[in-house]
C-alpha cells in the first residue's frame, strides 16, 4: 500500500510544477501598463454626519494576457495609508459607516502592479455637521443656592470638541440665565458645574458641541437636558410697619421683616434692614428682624430689607412717610456781634405757634425755660445758642444762633528790643499789644506815618513786626477788632539807628610835600556815621596809633606844627563808632608825606660843602711837602708811625715832639671816635705856643637824609694854644660831632 500512495503523491506534485511552469513562462511573456486610475466617492464628497460614504478606486490596465494581472489598491486619508487590499478586479472599494467629522479629510488611492504604480489625485470629503450631544445632570431637583453638574458628549465624534452649555429658566428660553464654554482636548465629553440662583425655578441645560474640520467648523444641533426643579431656601423677605395707617411723629415706629425657611436649609440666613446706605438693624439666626424706634420725620424714607446667605441675596424695599407734628423751631437774635455790656434778646418760635414748651441753651447749658431770653452780656456770653420745642414726647431742636460778644481793647502799647542799639542795616522787631479786648486784633503798623503792615493776632499776645530802618525814624501802630469803638493809636515810638561808617578818607592839607619846619596837618573825614566816632591815625608798620580821638565831628585834624625828615612815611587813619566795632574799623587810603629842605639850607650846606673840599685840598698839599721834606733829613725816623692826614700848612716842624704836639684835632673826612684819639695820645703837656688848625664840624640836620650828612663849618686858625685852650676846644668839636 505504501508504494502506492507514494506513487500518487508524486503524480500531484508533477502536475504542480507544470503549472508553475507554465504561469512563469506566461509572465515573462505577458505585457502590462496602467493606463489610469480614480476615485469616485458617494454619494458625494460632502456628506452629512451619519451618512453612509464609500469611497472606489477604479483601474484601467492593459495587458497582453487574457486575465487581468493581479495588483495591490492603497487608500490613504491625508497621506496616511488606512487600507490596503491585493485585488484582480478593476474596483476596489472602501465602506465607512455614518461618517463623522473625523472623516473628513483628503482622500487618494494608488495602484502597484509589479514594479509599476500610479496614484489618482487628492479628493477632499467634507462631512457637515456634527452628530447630537447627550446632555446628562447629576440630579432632578435642587435648592437655591445649591449646584448642578451637567455633562455633555458626542460619542461618536472625536477629540477636540469645543462644547456650550447654556442654563435656561424654562419659562423663559430665550434669556440665557449662565452660559460656560469648554473645549476638552482629549475627550470627547465634558462635565461643567452651574450654581442654582435665586430666581430660578425649573431650569434646563442646552449643549452644543463645535469641532474643527479643515477651514470649516462644524457644529452640532442643541441637544436639551431633561429639567431640574429649584426649591426655594427661604422666602423673599416681606416687610410689616406698624402702625398700620398714618404714623404721625411720636408714635413707636416697628419696621419688622420677616422670611420664611425650608427645612433644607443648611444655615439662617442673615436679615439686614437698612435705611438709605446706614444699617439700623439686622439678625443672623432668625426669620426676622425689627427696627424700633420713636417716629420722626427724619424716620422718613426708603427701607430696604435684605437677607442673604454666601452665594443668595433676596431684597425688597418699603417706603415709609411719618406726617410731621409740629415744624422745627426757629431762634432768632437782636443781634450776632454785640460790644460787652450790650443787651442780648434772644426769642425761640414753632411755626403755626402750636403749645409747646421751649428751652434755650447756650451749648449744653440751659439759660431759660421760657420762649425769650434777655441777658447784658459780657465776653464770655460768646458761643452757640439753639432752642428746643416740645411737644408731648416729640422735642425738636432748632438752628444754632452763633453770638459773638465784643470785649473793648485796652491801651495798646508799642515797643522793641532795646537791650540792643538798631544798627544800619540790621533788622529790629517792632512789638504792639493790647493786653485786653476780644480777639481777633488787627495791628496796622505806620512809620513815619505811613502804613508798613498789617497783621491780624487770635490772642492777646503781640503782634510783632520786622523792619529794617535805614535812618531815624518813629513807629506807631492803629489797632482795632470787633467792638464798635474807634480803632485805638499807641503812642510814637521813636527809633535811633546807628550808622555805621562810611568812606573814609586821609588827606593833607596844603600840599603833600612839606617844607621842613612848616607844619603838617593831617585830615581824617568820613562821609557819615553815627556820633561819637573814634578817629585813629597810624603810621604805616605800626600797631599803635600816634593820635586819637573821640568826636561828635564827621572829620578829625592831627597838626604837628614843626615837620622834619623824621615825619616823612605812609600815614592811614581808622575810624568807628558803635555800629562799627574798632577791630574791623574801616581804614582810610595810605597818604605818603614827603619833607624837603628849604632852598637856603640847601645853599648853606653847598657852601659849607665847597669850604671843606678847598680845606682839603690845602692840607692834602701842606702833606706832600711835609713829605718831601722828612724824606731829606729825616731817614732815622722810620720807627714814628704815619702822621695824621691833616695839618696845619703854615706849620714848621723841627723836632718828633712839635710834630706829634701839632697833629690836628679834628678832621672832616672822619668825625667818628678817631677824633677823639689824638687828645688821649697826646698826653705830653702843651707848652710850646704851637700852632694848630682848628676845623669845626658840624652835622646840621642829624636824621635828614643820608647825603645831607656834612660839615657846616670849617675853619682852621693858628696860633699859640695852653692846655686849657685846648680842653674847650675839643669840648666844642665833641659837641657838633654830637649833632646836639
Ligand atoms: C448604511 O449602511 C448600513 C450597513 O452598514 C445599512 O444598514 C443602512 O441601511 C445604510 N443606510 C443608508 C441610508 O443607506
Ligand atoms: C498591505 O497590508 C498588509 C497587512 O496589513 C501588509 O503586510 C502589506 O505589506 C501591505 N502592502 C503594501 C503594499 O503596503
Ligand atoms: C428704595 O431703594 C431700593 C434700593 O436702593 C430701590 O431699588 C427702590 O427703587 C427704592 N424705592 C423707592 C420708592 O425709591
Ligand atoms: C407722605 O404723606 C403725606 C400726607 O400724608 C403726603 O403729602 C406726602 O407726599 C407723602 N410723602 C411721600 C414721600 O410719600
Ligand atoms: C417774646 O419776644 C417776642 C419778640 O420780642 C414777642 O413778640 C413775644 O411776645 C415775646 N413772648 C413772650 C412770651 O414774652
Ligand atoms: C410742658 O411740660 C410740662 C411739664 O413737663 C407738661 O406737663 C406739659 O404737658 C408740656 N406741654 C406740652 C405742650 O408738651
Ligand atoms: C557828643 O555828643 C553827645 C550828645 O550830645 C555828648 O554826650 C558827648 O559828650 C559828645 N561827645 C563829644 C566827644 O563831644
Amino acid at each position: 500500500m505504501q508504494p502506492e500512495w507514494v506513487h500518487g503523491s508524486m503524480m500531484w506534485l508533477r502536475v504542480l510544477l507544470t503549472l508553475l511552469l507554465c504561469s512563469s513562462l506566461e509572465g515573462q511573456e505577458n505585457s502590462f501598463t496602467i493606463n489610469s486610475i480614480h476615485m469616485e466617492i458617494l454619494p458625494s464628497h460632502m456628506v452629512n454626519n451619519g451618512e453612509n460614504l464609500t469611497l472606489t478606486c477604479i483601474v484601467d490596465i492593459s495587458t497582453t494576457s487574457h486575465a487581468m494581472p493581479q495588483h495591490w489598491v492603497l487608500f490613504y486619508k491625508d497621506d496616511v495609508l488606512f487600507h490596503n487590499v491585493s485585488s484582480m478586479k478593476s474596483t476596489e472599494s472602501h465602506f465607512i459607516p455614518q461618517a463623522r467629522v473625523y472623516n473628513a479629510g483628503l482622500y487618494k488611492c494608488t495602484v502597484i502592479l509589479n514594479n509599476k504604480e500610479k496614484t489618482t489625485m487628492e479628493y477632499e470629503v467634507l462631512v457637515r455637521g456634527v452628530s447630537s450631544p447627550i446632555v446628562t445632570l447629576n440630579k432632578k431637583e435642587a435648592i437655591e443656592g445649591g449646584n448642578v453638574m451637567v455633562t455633555c458628549s458626542v460619542p461618536e465624534e472625536k477629540a477636540p470638541v469645543h462644547f456650550t452649555v447654556e442654563k435656561f429658566e424654562l419659562s423663559n428660553v430665550k434669556a440665557v440665565r449662565q452660559k460656560k464654554e469648554k473645549t476638552s482636548q482629549n475627550q470627547n465629553f465634558v462635565m461643567l458645574e452651574f450654581t442654582v440662583e435665586e430666581q430660578d425655578r425649573v431650569i434646563v441645560f442646552y449643549c452644543q458641541a463645535a469641532i474643527i474640520s479643515g477651514k470649516n467648523v462644524e457644529t452640532s444641533t442643541r441637544a436639551r437636558s431633561e429639567l431640574v426643579t429649584v426649591r426655594e431656601s427661604f422666602s423673599n423677605p416681606k416687610f410689616h410697619v406698624s402702625p398700620k395707617g398714618m404714623i404721625t411723629e411720636g408714635d413707636q415706629l416697628h419696621i419688622q421683616c420677616t422670611i420664611q425657611v425650608t427645612h433644607m436649609t443648611p444655615a439662617f440666613p442673615e436679615i439686614i434692614i437698612q435705611k438709605d446706605k446706614l444699617i439700623v438693624a439686622h439678625q443672623s439666626h432668625s426669620v426676622e428682624a425689627t427696627y424700633s424706634v420713636m417716629a420722626m420725620v427724619e424716620h422718613n424714607g426708603n427701607y430696604t430689607c435684605k437677607v442673604e446667605t454666601s452665594r443668595i441675596s433676596k431684597v425688597s424695599s418699603i417706603v415709609v412717610n411719618i406726617t410731621e407734628l409740629f415744624s422745627k423751631p426757629k431762634l432768632e437774635s437782636s443781634a450776632t456781634l454785640l460790644d460787652q455790656g450790650e443787651s442780648l434778646d434772644l426769642w425761640c418760635s414753632v411755626p403755626g405757634a402750636p403749645p409747646a414748651n421751649f428751652t434755650i441753651q447756650k451749648e449744653d447749658m440751659i439759660l431759660s425755660q421760657a420762649q425769650n431770653f434777655t441777658k447784658k452780656v459780657s465776653a464770655w456770653d460768646s458761643g452757640t445758642y439753639t432752642c428746643v420745642a416740645g411737644i408731648g414726647k416729640v422735642v425738636k431742636k432748632s438752628n444754632a444762633v452763633q453770638i459773638t460778644v465784643c470785649e473793648m481793647l485796652s491801651t495798646p502799647r508799642i515797643f522793641y528790643d532795646t537791650r540792643s542799639e538798631v544798627i544800619k542795616g540790621h533788622t529790629v522787631k517792632i512789638h504792639c499789644q493790647t493786653t485786653n479786648g476780644t480777639p481777633p486784633i488787627s495791628y496796622r503798623l505806620l512809620k513815619a506815618n505811613k502804613d508798613l503792615e498789617s497783621r491780624d493776632m487770635d490772642s492777646n499776645e503781640p503782634a510783632v513786626f520786622k523792619d529794617n530802618p535805614k535812618e531815624d525814624t518813629e513807629y506807631q501802630c492803629i489797632v482795632d477788632n470787633c467792638h464798635s469803638h474807634a480803632e485805638m493809636i499807641t503812642e510814637l515810638l521813636p527809633l535811633k539807628v546807628i550808622a555805621p561808617v562810611e568812606e573814609i578818607k586821609l588827606s593833607i592839607l596844603l600840599n603833600e610835600m612839606v617844607e621842613s619846619g612848616k607844619e603838617i596837618v593831617l585830615l581824617c573825614s568820613v562821609k557819615k556815621a553815627s556820633y561819637p566816632i573814634t578817629y585813629k591815625f597810624y603810621r604805616e608798620k605800626e600797631v599803635r596809633p600816634f593820635h586819637q580821638v573821640s568826636l561828635n565831628d564827621t572829620q578829625a585834624i592831627w597838626l604837628n606844627p614843626q615837620a622834619s625828615k623824621e615825619h616823612e612815611g605812609q600815614y592811614y587813619c581808622t575810624a568807628s563808632n558803635r555800629a562799627n566795632p574798632p577791630k574791623n574799623a574801616p581804614q582810610s587810603n595810605m597818604l605818603t608825606v614827603r619833607v624837603f629842605l628849604a632852598p637856603w639850607k640847601k645853599a648853606l650846606i653847598a657852601l659849607v660843602v665847597i669850604g671843606v673840599i678847598i680845606a682839603i685840598l690845602v692840607l692834602g698839599a701842606r702833606c706832600y711837602f711835609l713829605k718831601k721834606a722828612k724824606a731829606k733829613q729825616m731817614p732815622v725816623e722810620t720807627s714814628r708811625p704815619a702822621i695824621p692826614l691833616l695839618t696845619s700848612s703854615n706849620e714848621k716842624v723841627l723836632s718828633d715832639a712839635s710834630t706829634e704836639a701839632n697833629r690836628p684835632y679834628g678832621y672832616s673826612e672822619d668825625i667818628g671816635n678817631h677824633a677823639m684819639k689824638p687828645m688821649n695820645e697826646n698826653k705830653e703837656p702843651l707848652t710850646l705856643d704851637v700852632e694848630y688848625t682848628e676845623v669845626e664840624v658840624t652835622s646840621l640836620e642829624p636824621h635828614e637824609g643820608l647825603g645831607m650828612k656834612g660839615t657846616e663849618t670849617v675853619y682852621s686858625e693858628i696860633r699859640k694854644a695852653n692846655r686849657d685852650f685846648m680842653g674847650n676846644r675839643y669840648s666844642r668839636t665833641e659837641g657838633s660831632l654830637d649833632g646836639t
